[in-house]
């Protein structure tokens, strides 16, 4: 489909609803479930953190969900052509549009460093297959994580090679390169993080994960876990980088949005909560700090892998596939952009990805060095270095107002008529979904948004 047929004029659809779905749970399912939830998770206090983010997934993220894919489909366009086209058909004013823009820029950024991570993941599958995980102690895997900060030839190796995979695919278009890729590739992770969690469960502390994870500590909710887990749950669930609009826009008519939402969230969720689950038992066999920081999945799983039997190659597969889920979220982080290139320019797609994703990983190399001790990271911005820096700006402040403009959008700005066209949902179901749309959405980010600014 790349290539020949003007992408103006048209562009792929998804073949079935379950090629969707897959490329929907694996945009959601990525690095966010399985190396920062667990760490946030950890960060802020573990039962109270959970409790936040599973009612923001529900009551805020589903429905948000829900509008994203509704425009997209609605618009049939890349986000900031979903958005121009909506606001003109309803009567409103072209700045809606800036909701499009602020997506496909996110999305360009966040890519930046998720690629970074992306290459950990790749230089861990190395590590284990070589055998660099055998008989690793709680120390030296805290060692080796640090000593692949410091590498800077791994970390660009990592990161290109990343990119590199990402541009491929991408460049193959929905049908061809997209759906392919994720076909196989969801299910087998998902059976590898149960297996992880028995293995977890049997050697490591599983009762005091339980009692870490679920039983919240309300001592300890406040101001910043509770914008932690917002931001967080808006990035588990993709919303407002343009990559869900995007999806979205190759949905055919027949496919119903909300179980379709409701499915995505739920499948999301079970794996972050997989993920807390393989890893915290670790984390307390093993004395582990659980508030360690992002370095957490790197410095407790392979202790694990380090001493079960076949460890190495049980760490190499899930290594991989934590790299695999990366790259099915990094397709949809680039995605935005080049379908908007691609409405702009008379270039082929292949041509279009290559330049978009040069250039997002040209920014990368600026997070990627800013990691170790180079020049680079004792540049700060606001006491941050580069990479956590751009996870700040785009993970909680451009993703929850995004997130607030689209639920005030769809909300308060399209007619009521439209929505339930498009979405087409049982009048009970859509009187729910349209008072989370219209008032707690917006209601609850606007709070806790106003907190972090005024409070
Ligand atoms: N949801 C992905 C993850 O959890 C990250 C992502 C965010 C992907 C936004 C696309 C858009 O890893």
């Amino acid at each position: 489909m790349a290539g020949a047929v003007p992408e103006k004029a048209s562009h792929g659809h998804w073949s079935s609803r379950y090629a969707f779905m897959l490329a929907a749970v694996g945009s959601a399912v990525g690095l966010g479930n399985i190396w920062k939830f667990p760490y946030e998770a950890g960060q802020g206090g573990g039962g109270a953190f959970v409790l936040i983010y599973l009612a923001f997934v529900f009551l805020i993220g589903t429905p948000v969900l829900v509008a994203e894919l509704s425009l997209g489909r609605r618009g049939q366009l890349s986000p900031i052509g979903s958005m121009t086209k909506i606001a003109e058909a309803e009567g409103r004013s072209r700045l809606w549009s800036l909701i499009g823009w602020s997506g496909v820029v996110g999305g360009f950024l966040v890519l930046s460093f998720y690629s970074v991570i992306g290459g950990w993941t790749f230089a861990y599958v190395i590590e284990a297959a070589t055998g660099n995980l055998h008989g690793i102690t709680a120390d030296g895997a805290g060692a080796l994580f640090t000593s692949l900060l410091n590498d800077e030839t791994k970390m660009l190796f990592g990161h290109a090679l990343f990119m590199g995979v990402t541009i491929f695919i991408v460049a193959g278009g929905v049908e061809g390169g997209l759906e392919k890729a994720v076909v196989y590739l969801m299910p087998a992770l998902f059976l590898l993080l149960i297996f992880m969690v028995i293995y977890s469960a049997l050697t490591g502390d599983f009762g005091r994960t339980l009692s870490f994870l679920f039983a919240p500590d309300f001592t300890k909710i406040n101001r910043d876990v509770a914008l932690q887990a917002m931001g967080q749950s808006f990035f588990s669930l993709s919303l407002a980088l343009g990559s869900i609009m995007t999806y979205g826009s190759y949905l055919t008519k027949d496919v119903k949005i909300g179980p379709s939402a409701v499915t995505i969230a739920s499948a999301d969720t079970g794996v972050a909560i997989l993920a807390g689950l393989a890893i915290f038992p670790i984390v307390f066999a093993y004395g582990i700090e659980p508030g360690s920081g992002p370095g957490l999945i790197f410095a407790s799983l392979p202790i694990a892998f380090g001493q079960m039997p076949f460890g190495d190659f049980v760490g190499t597969i899930f290594f991989a596939l934590l790299a695999v889920a990366a790259i099915t979220s990094a397709i949809s982080l680039l995605e935005p952009t080049v379908s908007y290139v691609c409405e702009q320019v008379n270039h082929s797609r292949e041509v279009v990805t290559v330049y978009v994703g040069g250039a997002i990983f040209a920014l990368g190399l600026v997070s990627a060095l800013s990691q170790g001790d180079s020049g680079i990271a004792s540049f700060k911005i606001g006491g941050l270095d580069f990479l956590s820096a751009l996870d700040f700006l785009t993970n909680n402040i451009m993703m929850p107002l995004g997130g607030l403009f689209i639920a005030l959008f769809v909300g308060w700005f399209v007619s009521r008529k439209s929505m339930l066209d498009e979405l087409a949902m049982e009048e009970k179901w859509f009187r729910v979904w349209y008072f989370l749309i219209r008032f707690v959405s917006p209601v609850a980010i606007g709070f806790v948004f106003y907190d972090i600014l005024f409070g």
